[in-house]
């Protein structure tokens, strides 16, 4: 198998994959291109991204993936496929961006495909970004923004201790309306890791 490229700068830290009960955050690939464009071309997912606004085209993704590689060799953002141990299968992303190392303060973004949503992933996904921000790269604070409309992606950030700190009115146009936002913030003593629900209960100790 590859090696992953390490990371650059102040990201050379972390260690890749991230490993999560049923997760493996690697960074995305060339051969990711095709689910990546099926399953964010999905309203449903990418209406409530903040860095996608449009149906995506087969560029957008391949550029989307060269970003996401040289952004981690320099040490400027870990942006991650989320996929899952078992079967290797692609089901999501997630991202951290330090927007300010003095003052140890990033960002996230997360998404998980349609098929896969209720099970857990995404705050699983989110929690595994988060521990390695607060243990590995000793950040103080992460912050998160989701649509007014998205109580699905504000009860993960809730679940994770994030506390609503604020908003912006019609921050941007959706479906041909002005929304709101909300935005979210986590401290590293607030953090609450993300315990998965019967993991591993199908095969008890004898
Ligand atoms: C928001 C989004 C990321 C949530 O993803 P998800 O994986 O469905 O979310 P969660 O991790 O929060 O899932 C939690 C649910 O899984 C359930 N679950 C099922 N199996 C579980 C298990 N083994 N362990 C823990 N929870 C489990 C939980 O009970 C919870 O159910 P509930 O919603 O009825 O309370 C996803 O809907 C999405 O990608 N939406 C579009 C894009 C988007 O909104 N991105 C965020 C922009 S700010």
């Amino acid at each position: 198998m590859a090696r992953p490229p390490r990371l650059g700068g102040k990201l050379r830290a972390v260690r890749l994959p991230l490993l999560t009960p049923r997760l493996l955050l690697r960074l995305p690939r060339t051969s990711d291109v095709p689910l990546l464009l099926r399953f964010l071309n999905d309203p449903g997912v990418f209406r409530p991204l903040f860095t996608r606004t449009r149906p995506l085209r087969r560029r957008d993704e391949t550029e989307f993936v060269a970003g996401a590689i040289a952004g981690a060799k320099q040490g400027a953002k870990l942006s991650l496929a989320v996929t899952l141990r078992e079967s290797g299968a692609l089901v999501g992303g997630v991202g951290l961006e330090i927007r300010d190392w003095e003052n140890g303060h990033g960002w996230t973004g997360y998404w998980i495909a349609r098929p896969y949503w209720r099970r857990g992933y995404g705050s699983e996904a989110v929690s595994a970004v988060c521990g390695t921000a607060f243990r590995t790269l000793k950040l103080h604070r992460i912050d998160a923004t989701v649509f007014e409309f998205n109580a699905r992606s504000a009860a993960l950030l809730r679940r994770l201790g994030f506390r609503r700190e604020g908003g912006a009115r019609e921050v941007a146009r959706k479906g041909g309306r002005w929304v709101n936002e909300k935005a979210f913030g986590l401290l590293a003593r607030e953090f609450r890791p993300f315990e998965v629900r019967n993991h591993g209960s199908a095969s008890p100790k004898a």
